[in-house]
C-alpha cells in the first residue's frame, strides 16, 4: 500500500483527519509540522520569527525527503508545503496525495486563535487568509490526485470520505 498525503490549507483539518484516518487503516501517522519542531526543539512559530520562513520552508522539504525512505503512513503536511515545485514531486513519490479544500472564512474560524500560524497573526487574518488561499488554490489542485470539499463536514466525515476515496481507486 502506498502512503496517504494530506495537503490543503492552514485549518482544514489535516492533522486531526490523518490521524483518524491512519487508526483506520492501522498506518502510522505523520505530522510534519510536528517532525519539524522535534528536529529543531523549538515550535514553528519560533523558527519563524527567529530564523525566517525560507529556513523553515527549508526544514519541510528536508522532512519531505527522510519520508521517502519510510514504511507508508498517512502524513499531514502543512499548508505551504505545495509552494514548491520540488516538494509537490516529492509528494507524489511518497504517497497518493488527498487535498482537504476548505474555504478562507470556515479556516479562520477553526483555526480560533492564529497565534500559531505566524502566516496569519494579526488583525488582518481574514483578509491574508483569502489571498494566500486564492494564491494557492491552484497548486492545491494541481498536487492533488483526489480534491474533497471540507466545508461544513467534521474531521470524522472527512475521513470517511478519504478512506472512500481509496477504495474507489482501488475498485
Ligand atoms: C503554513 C502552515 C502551517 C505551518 C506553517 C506554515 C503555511 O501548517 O506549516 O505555519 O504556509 O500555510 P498548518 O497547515 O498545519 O497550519
Amino acid at each position: 500500500m502506498r502512503g496517504i498525503v494530506l495537503v490543503g490549507f492552514m485549518g482544514a483539518g489535516k492533522s486531526t483527519v490523518a490521524r483518524i484516518v491512519a487508526d483506520r487503516l492501522g498506518l502510522p501517522c505523520v505530522d510534519l509540522d510536528n517532525r519539524i519542531e522535534q528536529r529543531a526543539g523549538v515550535s514553528v512559530s519560533e523558527i519563524f520569527s527567529a530564523q525566517g520562513e525560507p529556513a523553515f520552508r527549508e526544514m519541510e522539504s528536508a522532512e519531505l525527503e527522510r519520508l521517502l525512505a519510510e514504511p507508508p503512513s498517512v502524513i499531514a503536511t502543512g499548508g505551504g508545503v505545495v509552494v514548491s515545485d520540488a516538494n509537490r514531486a516529492l509528494l507524489h513519490c511518497i504517497g497518493r496525495v488527498v487535498y482537504l479544500r476548505v474555504s478562507a472564512a470556515e479556516a479562520v474560524a477553526r483555526i480560533g486563535d492564529a497565534a500559531t500560524r505566524p502566516l496569519l497573526a494579526g488583525a488582518a487574518g481574514t483578509l491574508a487568509a483569502t489571498s494566500l488561499l486564492d494564491a494557492r488554490e491552484a497548486l492545491y489542485r494541481a498536487s492533488a490526485d483526489v480534491t474533497l470539499d471540507t466545508v461544513g463536514c467534521t474531521p470524522e466525515e472527512v475521513a470517511v470520505l478519504v478512506v472512500s476515496s481509496l477504495e474507489e481507486e482501488t475498485s
